[in-house]
């Protein structure tokens, strides 16, 4: 069973051009007998005739010479054997071999030709008769001229392989132009087939039936179909996830606002105070959970980003932001921007990317360590690095950290949900992320490259 749908229409193309060449060949073979037939008919009735003209009364006697042209006729490359015989009045042999036979039915109107053997060879034959009269008295004069077959055979052989010839070419022919017919027919399904394939799982968006042929438009309509369904199925969790996340959001601060309020009327009492400031960090990692989560649903929903964003302020912005925190881990934050560094985005989103790339420089680098923040473009690309000369990560765990809720370090605080938000952000813009070493092998270096913003004309 064939599943190529390009061999089974070849197929079904072959099928019946072999079916049709194999009765032309039959007929081009018939119709080349039919000619070398007729041809070796004719000579065969020349030369019995030439040969008839010869025979004469002579002095009284009848005789029979043989012109030479009568029997140069048959000459070819295939050297056939010739026989002649001339019979007088039925019976008297004038001339030729005697053991080449008449023809059987005796009723016949000459010329007559058929088909004999002689020495066990096939011969063809003609049989000519002419009256001869001598006072008055009238003769009839028989002459048989036969061949040998091979000349015969040659000239079929001539007249119908150049026939075969030309139609295996228009076959050969046939199924070249009917296999590029096929190709190019079919690339659009080709075409199709990698469009479907190659899709991110996170693009959702329909097929293009642009330059399909109508039989593949039911087909595709059927994916669009199932693709629609889908993204509203995503797209309902994704804000159902956005909900919850942001519902959270104001029991926990007001959570926040009632222990911190708690901890100030209470001071004297050392082991309460311990359990309230318990629930307070506890309270303060569910707000950020929360907060991460709603990042993260945000990320995902974000809209192909059509905005111009500078660079340049977004990195300064979360600079200015985490400062502080660097500070109090005496670590020296640093900035290296150059040029315009432009992109098409949602500032928002790229100022939560930037952010938590110099949050996990600043939270994982040791006391007096060095975070910096790059930027710079490289051709069509912007080129945001953040590296520090903390512990790095190492190279077994550096392909998890991009998984949600993933932690290499649990004695710093963090949810896990950090870089898959940058890889999903950095996604959404047509951008990509990536962490290796620093230089020297010390520390890390996080690499975002997002597309350069291009000024639409
Ligand atoms: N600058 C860094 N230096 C060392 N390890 C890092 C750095 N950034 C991230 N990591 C590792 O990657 C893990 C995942 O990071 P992230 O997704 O931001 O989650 P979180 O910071 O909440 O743990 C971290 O737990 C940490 O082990
Ligand atoms: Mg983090």
């Amino acid at each position: 069973m064939m599943h190529s749908l390009r061999a089974r229409l070849l197929w079904w193309v072959l099928l019946p051009l072999a079916a049709f060449m194999l009765v032309a060949g039959v007929m081009a073979y018939d119709a080349a007998r039919q000619t070398a037939d007729l041809l070796q008919d004719s000579v065969l009735l020349a030369s019995a005739r030439t040969i008839g003209e010869d025979v004469q009364w002579n002095n009284g006697e009848l005789t029979a010479n043989i012109p030479p042209a009568a029997l140069e006729m048959f000459e070819s490359p295939y050297q056939d054997h010739v026989f002649y015989k001339v019979v007088a009045g039925g019976d008297r042999l004038l001339g030729g071999s005697p053991e080449l036979s008449l023809p059987s039915d005796a009723r016949v109107s000459y010329p007559v030709f058929y088909n004999t053997t002689l020495d066990g060879q096939s011969i063809r034959a003609v049989a000519f008769e002419r009256q001869l009269y001598n006072s008055g008295e009238a003769l009839p004069v028989v002459v048989v001229v036969g061949k040998t077959q091979a000349s015969r055979e040659g000239m079929l052989a001539q007249l119908w392989h150049p026939q075969l010839v030309r139609q295996g070419l228009m076959l050969v022919l046939a199924v070249l132009l009917v296999l590029i017919g096929l190709t190019s027919e079919l690339r659009p399904l080709m075409k199709l087939k990698e469009d479907v394939a190659d899709r991110d799982p996170m693009e959702l968006d329909p097929v293009r039936v642009a330059h399909l042929p109508t039989e593949l438009r039911p087909i595709v309509d059927a994916i669009n179909q199932c693709i629609a369904r889908l993204k509203l199925h995503t797209s309902t969790q994704r804000q159902f996830i956005a909900d919850a996340a942001h519902q959270l959001r104001t029991p926990l601060t007001l959570l926040d606002t009632q222990v911190e309020c708690a901890r100030q009327c209470i001071d004297d009492t050392p082991a309460l105070s311990d359990a309230l400031a318990g629930i307070h960090r506890t309270s303060r990692k569910m707000t950020e959970i929360t907060n991460q989560l709603l990042l993260l649903a945000r990320a995902e929903a974000a809209p192909s980003p059509n905005v111009s964003v500078d660079m340049t302020e977004v990195v300064s912005s979360v600079l200015e932001e985490l400062i502080l925190a660097a500070q109090r881990r005496d670590i020296d934050l640093g900035a290296e921007l150059d040029g315009d560094l432009r992109v098409a985005g949602n500032a928002q989103l790229l100022t939560a990317l930037v952010a938590n790339l110099v949050d996990n420089a600043v939270r994982y680098t040791q006391e007096g360590g060095a975070v910096t923040a790059r930027c710079r473009r490289q051709g069509a690309e912007i080129v945001l690095e953040v590296e520090d000369n903390g512990p790095g990560i190492p190279a077994e765990i550096r392909a998890h950290v991009f998984e949600r809720f993933y932690r290499g370090m649990t004695n710093v605080e963090g949810t896990g949900l950090g870089l898959s938000i940058v890889q999903r952000i950095a996604q959404s813009h047509g951008g990509s992320v990536a962490v290796a070493p620093g230089a020297g092998r010390i520390g890390l270096v996080a690499t975002v490259r997002l597309p350069a913003w291009k000024e639409k004309d």
